[in-house]
């Protein structure tokens, strides 16, 4: 059915105590407003409003795109007001579904089903709440049919016994909008145009009024404050354990994993212990994540096994390697086949060939790394010269031994072998020994400074 989304979006959030818009907060590192911006999406409407208004141009620099109109309201006068501010951009033909911007787990399926039907009516998404306090409550008559919509504010102390309320979200008819809105007033407590006073207009109208419900209550919680946001965070992150768990993914405990964008797992997955992945992550078949690790866009090949307290940012990862712990790879690193990146070891826009090993303590930058590579401990490239990058090449076979510096731009040619302590600053033929003559010498007889012994000169 084609249809105009509105989502409101313009108020503060006092209660947040924050100088960003309330629906700019991230729910799993996105703002509140972009969860409703893709559901809305999968509805596949005629157009999306978003209306916008405290905290100026950041909202509509942070969801910026070309399906979207954005709609500034200044001051803001109120939900009915907020909707009028989208009437210009409105098909009259369609009818209107409003989402808040502040209610970020709205399921696609309920939405579905309110949208679903045909025929001029008004259709008001309500829930059963234990603790109905702040919303507006649903009133019926004798029939069970909805008469009005009255905001605490404005109830009487019977009224707020009412446990069904507003979730704010309704579907309205896209012919009848206008004149609605038109007619709202301010004569209310909160001296606000108040979008639940079309329930009246819509019975004096002759226009039925229906009621919808959530699959789950869960989905219609909106952020007033932090520790709304915190309980949100966690019922979504619940929410992907259980996704996890249900397509076969091991979770060690489903309450200490966050998902912060989207994870995509291949058969016979496990994951220890409190591990963040964050934008896209795919884990191959059989991969390993241990404990505290950190993942962003990564891709990690089947059979890989990823020790504790590892970060791997941007990388992809091939088949059967052995990361970690403590490692940390940085974005633009390919690593191929069996390769070995363990304890301490930075690695950063380099590629690695299969089988190669870094076990400790190194630091590989903007290098090309062949095939059977051995790097010793404490091996840095040094790729910065103050200025500008430079690449380094380690070719196929080479063994580096320990502590030794690469000055790039520089070349260790295939199957050489570089002694420990050594600074390669030239490019190196193929085979052989590299190594920085220095000579060791012992001094017999030679004594450490004492200290000065207490009452002696
Ligand atoms: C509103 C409903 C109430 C419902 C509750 C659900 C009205 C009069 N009341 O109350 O029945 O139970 O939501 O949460 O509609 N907004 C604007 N511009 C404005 C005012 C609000 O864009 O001028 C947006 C807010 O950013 C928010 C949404 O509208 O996304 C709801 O605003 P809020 O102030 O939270 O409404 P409530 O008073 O809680
Ligand atoms: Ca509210």
């Amino acid at each position: 059915m084609a249809l105009n989304v509105v989502i409101l979006a313009a108020g503060q959030g006092k209660r947040m105590h924050s100088d960003l818009p309330k629906v700019l907060h991230p729910l799993a590192g996105r703002p509140l407003l972009a969860h409703v911006i893709a559901t809305a999406r999968t509805l596949k409407p005629a157009r999306i409003c978003v209306v916008y208004g405290y905290g100026g141009e950041q909202v509509p620099a942070a969801v910026r795109a070309d399906d979207l109109v954005l709609i500034k309201q200044a001051p803001q006068l109120g939900t009915g007001h907020a909707l009028r501010q989208a009437l210009p951009h409105l098909d009259a033909r369609k009818d209107t579904l409003v989402l808040y911007g502040d209610v970020p787990l709205i399921a696609e399926s309920t939405l579905a089903a309110l949208i679903a039907g045909a025929g001029e009516r008004l259709k008001i998404l309500t829930a059963e709440l234990d603790d109905p306090g702040g919303y507006g409550r649903i009133i019926r008559n004798a029939k069970r049919a909805i008469t009005a919509i009255v905001e605490e504010k404005d109830a009487t102390e019977r009224q707020r016994r009412i446990r069904e309320v507003n979730t704010g979200i309704m579907l309205l008819p896209g012919r009848r909008l206008a004149g609605w809105l038109g007619k709202l007033s301010k004569r209310n407590a909160q001296r606000e145009y108040y979008l639940t006073d079309v329930v009246a207009l819509a019975l004096k109208d002759r226009v039925k009024v229906e009621s919808g419900a959530p699959r789950d209550n869960c989905e219609i919680l909106g952020v007033n404050s932090k520790q709304n946001l915190a309980r949100l965070e966690r019922i979504y992150q619940a929410r992907t354990a259980t996704r996890l768990l249900e397509a076969g993914v091991t979770l060690a405990d489903p309450k200490r994993i966050d998902v912060r964008g989207e994870l995509v797992c291949g058969r016979d997955v496990r994951i220890d212990i409190n591990c963040l992945f964050e934008g896209t992550v795919e884990l191959g078949d059989g991969a390993e994540i241990g404990a505290n690790c950190v993942l962003r866009n990564t891709r990690i090949g089947a059979a890989t096994r990823i020790a504790p307290f590892s970060m791997i940012d941007g990388a992809a990862i091939g088949k059967n390697c052995r990361i970690g712990p403590y490692a940390r790879i940085r974005p633009g690193t390919r690593l191929a086949k069996d390769v070995h990146i363990g304890n301490f070891v930075e690695v950063k826009a380099s590629s690695i060939g299969r089988g190669s090993k870094a076990n400790h303590l190194a630091y590989i930058g903007d290098t090309s790394v062949g095939r059977d590579v051995n790097i010793g401990a404490g091996t840095i490239t040094c790729n910065y010269d103050g200025a500008a990058k430079h690449r380094t090449v380690i070719e196929d076979g080479v063994h580096i031994g320990s502590d030794v510096q690469l000055v790039a731009p520089v070349t260790v040619a295939k199957g050489a072998t570089v002694g420990a302590g050594t600074t390669v600053w030239k490019d190196t033929p193929p085979g052989g020994l590299v190594i920085n003559p220095k000579t060791q010498q012992h001094r017999p007889g030679w004594k450490r400074p004492g200290k000065p012994v207490r009452g002696k000169r």
